[in-house]
């Protein structure tokens, strides 16, 4: 599905990033930058897929950012896929949330998607075509208990979004921009949850159970394929049902 496809993906290392940036190596993508501070927990791709090259690059380092992005300019002239994935969590109530929790979670998934997309966007104008997509979460849609934080920033991409969708098409450039929106997904991120919080999510989700990376992975490639050609500025909701 991704044939040809020059793409980058942030939070490569593991859990949703990881199984993105698989999912984009087998469907045949011509190249993958998978992009993470974490480059050790990335050293396994070079020997299990030619099409996947491990970057080390903290979303938050404007500097870093564009120097990369120049690069894969000047080495493939075109990026087709970017795929906003990084992502963290300090979750708490708002009357124990300390602000460094909040400007953290703020600088990493709120201002780190604005400076890849601010970075990539202007290559897939020139070249006419591209795909955006960026991880929300149904927490930036519905709201939760103690990720005040987390969920400002899940609602501000989808804002993000739907603006990147009306202003990247100008002039006939077909670049698209859309958001998935997962519910409780098995992924580093929630190993550590309590398993009173898991059994209570997933009484509260029709399908009964919390989702595998690989529900994420698929959205992801569809939304950042040409299969989704005709479809911008919206959000899939990937949650067993969770948030109907
Ligand atoms: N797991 C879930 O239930 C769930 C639900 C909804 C949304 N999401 C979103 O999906 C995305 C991936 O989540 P996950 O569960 O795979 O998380 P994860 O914690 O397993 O992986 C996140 C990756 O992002 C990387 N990262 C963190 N800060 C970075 C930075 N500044 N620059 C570059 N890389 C950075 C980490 O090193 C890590 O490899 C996140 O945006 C998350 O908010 C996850």
């Amino acid at each position: 599905m991704l044939k040809d496809k020059v793409c980058i993906v942030t939070g490569g290392a593991q859990g949703i990033g990881r199984c993105t940036v698989e999912t984009f190596a087998t469907e045949g993508a011509a190249k993958i930058f998978a992009c993470d501070m974490n480059l050790d927990a990335m050293s396994d791709y070079k020997d299990r897929f030619s099409n996947i090259e491990a970057v080390e690059l903290n979303v938050c380092d404007r500097d870093a950012i564009h120097a990369f992005i120049e690069k894969i300019k000047q080495e493939h002239g075109k990026i087709d896929v970017l795929v906003n994935n990084a992502g963290v969590t300090r979750d708490n109530l708002l009357d124990r949330m300390s602000e460094k929790d909040w400007d953290m979670v703020i600088d990493v998934n709120l201002k780190g998607v604005f400076n890849m997309t601010q970075a990539v966007s202007p290559v897939m104008i020139a070249n006419g075509s591209g795909s955006i997509v960026t991880m929300s979460s149904v927490v930036g849609t519905d709201g939760n208990i103690g990720q005040t934080n987390y969920a400002a920033t899940k609602a501000g991409v989808i804002a993000m979004t739907k603006s990147w969708a009306k202003e990247f098409s100008r002039k006939g450039a077909q670049v698209r921009a859309n958001c998935v929106a997962p519910g409780f997904i098995k992924t580093p991120m929630t190993k550590d949850l309590p398993e009173k919080v898991i059994s209570y999510m997933e009484s509260k989700t029709p399908l009964g159970h919390m989702g595998e990376a690989e529900d994420i992975a698929q959205g992801v490639l569809f939304l950042a394929s040409d299969r989704a050609r005709f479809i911008t500025g919206q959000v899939l909701k990937i949650d067993g049902g969770l948030v109907i």
